[in-house]
């Protein structure tokens, strides 16, 4: 049995595309009745993007672990919500089955509000891969408090920006978290995070790596402790179900920080019931999700495809989803294969970066795998390059499996643009068509819509979306004029998304990559000014531009250059101090992989820097670097092709 609202066939697609142009309202409220609500809505849509100003499903309450915990219980139960893969793949395997999940939510969410936890207070995690980080997202959303997942790369100093920035006054973490042969002292970069700090109540501490941690007195608790006391108040009222807290479908589900061109990263924030449907939807449709399947996201639940695709997504669908713990290089670099195996998953959903440094590893790792359980595979984060399609097509799917090559943000919740495995058709590095409802459109500088094609028939343009979707972010925390700035005062009335694209004559995407100052690492997103900042930092630099430059793994890779007034010690020393500079205010996601010294900076009478000199210098061109004349000084840029 399919889904009711699940594409079968190309022609189904266009005719459901259609449909949810022209009647919108009607589509995806006949969508929306599938769901579990506690009041239904009075008005599907209302927007403008002047304010902006979205709001779906206007009056409807839901609670969104309603639908993807309780309504499951009854004829799944037993089926595994979450399986737990961890680190050591000699450790015992978890299987949290929906009948747990619902348990385990319900305790910690009783937990929550013994440690004085309410209605829209923001709680900040930062914790490893464990089912545990999954109970606490989810307990939180139970009684409708406003998570934020911190991913465990990031420094004390950044999570100290972040809990700043959304007020937050609780804190759930571990202990520490194992990342391959690496422990990380989650709960020690937590206590850095909070020297000086007046805010945060409580900290809720789980035990995963036995590393010696300081509790403070009055402030840090144990998880262990804290669910055993609500188990037994469970038990005394008789029940281990703890309700679902009644939402407004515009109430904030959660907060996630992602980096931009400018200043600090922003609290993107995602409603209720948008975010729920499209995750659950988008689930569906792009993987074609049929029920028995095993789903397995390699993505961290830090990272939006964590919660749309791990949690979300999958769990409102009543599918079986694949947690793991570790990293895909360790023991060896056959893990993600032992784990398909193992698992007998039939969705997998990866990074570009993921699948190239795989590659690189050879055939040796996947000797002796089976892989014959896979179905679907999916890439996400960046765009992908012809040879890695290539050798995911063959050495994974084995040629039988059809790849999505699917293509969001952290602003859009959940896919966007990417064909519809094994039902629209899949073309080598592009992300192919829209979802149903998602209006794409090429604009040039000015925002005019680009209509010309080249030579190739491609359009070629800065790709914007012309109406809302159900999860388009509602504002960034605390500043709703920095969300209009940044995403709707480029075009008017559009949502710009800061990606260059092509299209070709069938209507296919190709995504080329961001046309802003943001980076793109390992499909971990950066802003240059960010790392600028964290360079300047360090009391030898002078100062500092950052810019991308390609990389065979990691797709983009940092290059600074920097200026010194004196070398600590010497040039290698410095260059240390400044990596660790960067670690230390942002975290080593951030350190730069090229640290150029230089005397001076290409800039223009008006004291711009030329990124674009600065970037081809970056790309190893050393001939074609445009117009220069507008420089206040050309012979900065001879020093530097010298040093280069
Ligand atoms: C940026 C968003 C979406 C979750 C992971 C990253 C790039 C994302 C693709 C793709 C080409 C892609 C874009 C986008 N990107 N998917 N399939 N092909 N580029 O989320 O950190 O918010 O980054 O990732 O540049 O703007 P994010």
């Amino acid at each position: 049995m399919h889904h009711p609202y699940q594409i079968r066939s190309l022609e189904q697609y266009h005719t459901d595309y259609k449909r949810s142009i022209e009647d919108s309202e009607g589509f995806w409220s006949n969508i929306a009745e599938q769901f579990v609500w506690k009041k239904k809505w009075d008005k599907v849509l209302q927007w403008n993007f002047n304010e902006p100003r979205v709001r779906w499903f206007e009056g409807a309450q839901l609670n969104i672990t309603e639908n993807c915990i309780d309504r499951h219980l009854a004829d799944k139960g037993d089926q595994p919500a979450i399986i737990w893969e961890p680190n050591d793949p000699s450790d015992r395997t978890r299987v949290v089955t929906y009948n747990i999940l619902h348990k385990r939510v319900c305790q910690f969410a009783q937990v929550l509000i013994n440690n004085g936890v309410k209605k829209g207070d923001r709680v900040c995690i930062y914790m490893g891969m464990v089912p545990e980080l999954a109970y606490a997202v989810l307990g939180c959303a139970r009684i409708g408090a406003i998570h934020s997942v911190i991913f465990g790369g990031f420094s004390a100093q950044s999570i100290a920006d972040r809990l700043a920035d959304a007020k937050a006054e609780f804190i759930i973490t571990c202990d520490g978290a194992y990342r391959g042969a690496k422990d990380i002292p989650l709960k020690s970069v937590i206590d850095d995070a909070l020297v000086g700090n007046t805010t945060v109540k409580r900290v809720i501490v789980y035990t995963r790596t036995r590393t010696p941690v300081s509790m403070i007195k009055g402030r840090d608790v144990w998880w262990e402790e804290e669910m055993e006391h609500a188990a037994l108040q469970l038990e005394q009222a008789g029940s281990v179900h703890v309700p679902a807290v009644a939402m407004e479908a515009e109430d904030p589900l959660f907060i996630l920080y992602t980096s931009g061109s400018t200043g600090k990263p922003k609290g993107v924030v995602h409603s209720s019931a948008g975010y729920m449907l499209w995750t659950n939807y988008t689930f569906i449709n792009v993987f074609q999700y049929q029920p028995g399947q095993v789903h397995f996201c390699t993505a961290d639940i830090g990272w939006i495809t964590g919660h749309s695709y791990i949690l979300y997504g999958p769990l409102s669908a009543g599918a079986t989803s694949v947690m793991f713990e570790g990293i895909p290089t360790w023991p060896d670099a056959g893990r993600f294969w032992d784990i398909v195996d193992k698992y007998k998953v039939n969705i997998l959903y990866t990074a570009p970066t993921a699948i190239r440094s795989l590659m690189g590893f050879g055939m040796q790792p996947l000797e002796g795998k089976e892989l014959s359980s896979l179905q679907v595979l999916g890439t996400v984060g960046e765009p992908i390059n012809e040879e890695a399609w290539h050798w995911y097509d063959e050495h994974i799917g084995k040629k039988r499996c059809p790849i999505v090559d699917t293509w969001w943000q952290t602003e859009t919740g959940g896919v966007l643009i990417s064909n519809l495995a094994g039902i629209t058709p899949a073309k080598a590095a592009w992300a192919t068509l829209p979802l149903p409802g998602v209006q794409p459109m090429l604009v040039d500088e000015n925002g005019k819509q680009v209509t010309e094609r080249d030579e190739q028939g491609l359009i070629k343009g800065n790709l914007c979306i012309k109406t809302p979707w159900p999860s388009i972010l509602r504002t960034t925390y605390g500043d709703h004029e920095r969300c209009r700035q940044n995403y709707f005062a480029t075009y008017e009335n559009l949502y710009f998304t800061g990606d260059g694209a092509l299209q070709d004559e069938q209507g296919n995407f190709r995504i080329t990559g961001r046309v802003d100052d943001v980076l793109n690492v390992s499909g971990h997103r950066i802003g240059t000014a960010e790392v600028e900042n964290a360079i300047n930092a360090h009391a030898g630099v002078v100062e500092s531009a950052v810019v991308g430059y390609p990389h065979d793994i990691k797709g983009q890779g940092i290059y600074a250059y920097v200026i010194v007034s004196h070398f600590h010690q010497d040039a290698e020393q410095t260059r240390k101090d400044i990596l660790q500079t960067v670690t230390r205010v942002i975290g080593p996601i951030a350190k730069p992989d090229k640290i150029q010294f230089v005397s001076g900076l290409p800039k223009t009478r008006s004291g711009k820097i030329m990124r674009r000199i600065l970037r081809k210098i970056a790309e190893g061109e050393t001939s074609n670097l445009g117009d220069t004349t507008t420089l206040l000084d050309p012979g900065v840029v001879e020093e530097i092709l010298k040093g280069v």
